[in-house]
């Protein structure tokens, strides 16, 4: 072939090489993922609030929704100890109605401060400075009951969420063990991570189903609080209301120490004790993780027994002035290609936990496994 010729046809041969290249590469099997950003205890400070939003990604240089995040998960206690209560909850209001438009979600929970505040003011807790931007303690109560974040409370809240990891298992809060055993032993079926603000102690009868058992108790002990007439009157110097008379038993647990409002074994139990346990409630959860705050450790996420415990409250606030942090679960599921003759599809999932701070990131946890089945 005459040198010219072939030199002519040199940009024809590289284009037709480049398409087939790019054609291989398209027919490679594409990841599913899904970002998932946990952040803890935020009382009252929205300035710190936003900078863990951003850094986390969750937020754009405008405060929206950025849409690089798939879900949002607060694990409550944004209010008291800091003056910011109505700002932190006009913000998750906004973001829960931009991420959407997005493909994004927000979840929400209520912490024990939300609850505490649901049955009485205290001085203990509550600064003045804070009620003073309510216009008043009386203004506040119904703001927190009847108002715009008692109604959020009661519809955009929840004690528990149950987080699936993957479109095939549902959307958030399908519970375990789903109504029909059928699936409750497929190749994912504890693909899911739990999140509450204090923790889901072993000894707690309404684990299951999850989290609809949990979520079920909450609301009627929400809406029985948010019921009473008058409010009580702040305590001190009145007396502690306590929780409504017509509460039920479990609703009263709901509330109890070892609910999944107040419990602290996760955090300070030995590590003996709680990786002895975990495994139990994370099979009876039918998840893989389970994701709390509530107890502070002002340093870092703390992450025990390999990943499956997460305790993500840092002190964000100024008024505890610990570590700016979020937690990071980035999820992926990978066909891998094996060949035509292949009945059974084989799949490479990973999850990666990443602890964010402002300065660095920590990898908490970093699991993979193969599947095979059928995943749709
Ligand atoms: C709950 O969230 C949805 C979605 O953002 C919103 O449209 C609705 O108004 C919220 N409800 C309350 C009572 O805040």
């Amino acid at each position: 072939m005459p040198r010219a010729l072939l030199l002519s046809l040199l940009p024809a041969l590289l284009a037709a090489y480049l398409a087939c290249r790019a054609e291989g590469d398209a027919s490679k099997p594409t990841p599913f993922v899904r970002r998932i950003i946990a952040v803890g205890d935020l009382h009252g400070d929205i300035g710190n609030a936003q900078k863990v939003l951003r850094m986390a990604q969750v937020i754009d240089a405008n405060g929206d929704w950025s849409g690089d995040v798939d879900f949002f998960v607060q694990t409550g206690d944004i209010i008291d100890r800091g003056d910011d209560t109505i700002k932190l909850y006009a913000l998750m209001d906004k973001l829960r109605e931009q991420a959407p438009a997005k493909g994004g979600q927000v979840l929400s929970h209520l912490g024990n401060h939300e609850w505490m505040n649901a049955i009485d003011v205290s001085s203990s807790y509550v600064y003045g400075t804070e009620i003073a931007t309510f216009g008043g303690v009386e203004e506040r109560q119904k703001t927190i009951t009847t108002g715009w974040i008692g109604k959020a409370w009661a519809a955009n809240y929840t004690t528990a969420s149950r987080l699936p990891l993957h479109p095939s298992l549902g959307p958030p809060n399908t519970d375990y063990p789903p109504p029909s055993s059928s699936s409750s032993s497929a190749p994912l079926s504890h693909a899911a991570i739990s999140f509450v603000h204090g923790g889901l102690a072993p000894s707690y009868p309404a684990l299951t189903p999850f989290p609809s058992h949990i979520n079920a108790l909450s609301r009627s002990l929400l809406a029985k609080l948010q019921a009473r007439r008058p409010f009580p009157p702040p305590h001190p110097p009145h007396p502690y209301p306590g929780l409504p008379a017509d509460a039920t038993p479990a609703e009263e647990r709901l509330y109890g120490t070892d609910g999944p409002l107040w419990y602290r074994g996760w955090a300070l139990d030995s590590e003996e004790a709680v990786c002895k346990a975990v495994d139990d409630v994370l099979r009876r959860t039918g998840t893989r993780r389970m994701v709390m705050g509530h107890t502070p450790d002002f340093d870092r996420i703390v992450s025990r027994c390999n990943g499956k415990i997460l305790i993500i409250d840092t002190g964000i606030s100024h008024a505890y002035g610990g570590v700016l942090s979020a937690l990071s679960i980035v999820y992926s599921l990978t066909p891998v290609d094996a060949g035509p003759d292949s009945s059974l599809k084989t799949w490479v999932e990973k999850e990666v936990v990443t602890a964010l701070y402002m300065d660095r990131q920590e990898v908490l946890a970093e699991d993979m496994r193969t599947v095979v089945g059928n995943i749709v």
